[in-house]
């Protein structure tokens, strides 16, 4: 059982307080919803339990461990695995070697073992013809590769940073289901995406957060309803 605990986390850039005492946890075998209207502070959030950035104040920490100030790579070690808002494959490499790169360098592991990840994790998501060249990859194949470079460093808690972003309704479908298999292989999953519908069908609990306070939390009908999150988003609506 697998235990992510964010503790009155902060983190400011300059006047700017883009995270601000949030708390909250994932678990293994459930998924968080990570939303709030653009700039809220919801993939700072992320980079700051990745340790991509530092927190200001508040604590982190893994199974027990105070991981708040381990590098990147000691938490990607630890089981902590995310993919990134712009995916950035490497587009000289195939797809193969896309995946195997997260075996190889986010968990040390041989060039004969990182092939034998990368091909389970391929079949996993049913990518296709993994030694393409990525330009050649469909949008969907380019989310699947993006998870799958996550998937190879063998995480017990994996956020996904708008995966679903720009997929037609089949393709986010295909990868709600994925998700879902995911989170029933027992993985801690935290999901940051602004379709709704993605969030209603895939998330046990859901945390609001809003110029980077966590203004509300629950399920997602629960937090669907409340006010103070459909102000926040009408607010977007008229920025
Ligand atoms: N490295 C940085 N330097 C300065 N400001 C930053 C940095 N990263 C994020 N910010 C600011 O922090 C705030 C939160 O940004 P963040 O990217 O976390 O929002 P978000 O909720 O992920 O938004 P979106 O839905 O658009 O992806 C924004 O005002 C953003 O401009
Ligand atoms: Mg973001």
């Amino acid at each position: 059982m697998t235990q992510l605990m964010v503790r009155q986390v902060t983190r400011r850039f300059g006047g700017l307080v883009a995270v601000n005492q949030v708390s909250t946890e994932v678990v293994s075998g459930r998924v968080l919803g990570i939303i709030g209207p653009n700039g809220s502070g919801k993939t700072t959030l992320v980079n700051l339990i990745t340790g991509l950035y530092r927190v200001d104040s508040g604590t982190i920490s893994l199974d027990g461990r105070d991981i708040t100030y381990t590098f990147p790579h000691e938490r990607t070690r630890l089981g902590i695995a995310r993919t990134f808002q712009l995916a950035h494959p490497f587009v000289d490499l195939t797809a193969r070697e896309n995946i195997m790169v997260g075996a190889l360098f986010g968990q040390g592991k041989s060039l004969g073992l990182a092939r034998g990840i990368a091909a389970e994790v391929a079949d996993l998501l049913a990518l296709r013809s993994v030694d393409r060249p990525v330009s050649t990859l469909s949008a969907l194949e380019v989310k699947k590769l993006e998870i799958g470079r996550a998937l190879a460093t063998q995480p017990r808690v994996l956020f996904l940073d708008e995966v679903m972003a720009g997929l037609n309704p089949e393709e986010t479908r295909d990868l709600v289901a994925l998700v879902g298999g995911l989170r029933d292989q027992g993985l801690a999953i935290g999901v940051i995406e602004h379709v709704m519908r993605v969030i209603a069908q895939v998330t046990d609990w859901v945390i609001v957060l809003n110029a980077g306070e966590l203004i509300a939390q629950g399920t997602y009908d629960q937090v669907s309803a409340q006010p103070q999150v459909i102000a926040a988003y009408l607010g977007e609506e008229g920025a």
